[in-house]
């Protein structure tokens, strides 16, 4: 399998993070403008450990036996607008910059919502910031919507119905 092999979500495995995955997560790395927006793996995992009533849930993206992403949700909270969105919330995405553009973001979302789904949620939101080379079009494309509200920081909030 090439290394730029087009990924679907047949391919996705949303794996524990671990001590044996932990600094190949970490390692996972945006491009220095993307990091504007969406910060680094190792500052979710602080953010998740110091915002318990988020209820993180997290996982590492694995693509044939390579870390490629993180992914984190908020699992099932309790809305609490505009610092706890949910119930179900997608927190974070990072697709490593050398795996970009193979299809994986978009898998991944297809995974989470097939998972929440099975929880009984009915929608899955997100936020993004809302620069102009941000991921708006990413979640556009995906067929999220605005749902007119923004979080506390001032993010966009999107919806897809599951
Ligand atoms: C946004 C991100 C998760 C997309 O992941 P990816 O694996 O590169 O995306 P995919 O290859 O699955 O792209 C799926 C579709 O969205 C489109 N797309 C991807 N990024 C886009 C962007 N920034 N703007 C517009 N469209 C975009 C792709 O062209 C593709 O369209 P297609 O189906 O017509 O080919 C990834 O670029 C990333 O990690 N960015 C930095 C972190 C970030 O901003 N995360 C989101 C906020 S938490």
């Amino acid at each position: 399998m090439g290394f730029r092999t087009v990924v679907d979500v047949t391919m996705i495995e949303l794996a524990e993070i671990d001590d044996d995955n932990l600094a190949a997560v970490q390692a996972v790395a945006v491009s220095d403008r993307q990091r504007d927006f969406v910060g680094t793996v190792r500052e979710a995992l602080e953010e998740a450990a110091d915002c318990p009533e988020g209820n993180p849930w997290s996982r590492a993206v694995v693509v044939d036996g390579t870390v490629v992403g993180f992914v984190m949700l908020s699992w099932n909270v309790t809305p609490d607008p505009p610092e706890i969105i949910g119930p179900w919330f997608l927190w974070k995405l990072i697709v490593d910059q050398q795996h970009q553009g193979r299809g994986i973001g978009a898998a991944v979302v297809q995974a989470v919502a097939a998972i929440v789904k099975a929880e009984g949620a009915s929608e899955l939101l997100t936020s993004f910031v809302p620069a102009e080379d941000g991921p708006a079009g990413f979640y556009a494309r995906l067929g999220f919507v605005p749902t007119g509200d923004v979080d506390a920081e001032g993010e966009t909030i999107v919806s897809l119905d599951v």
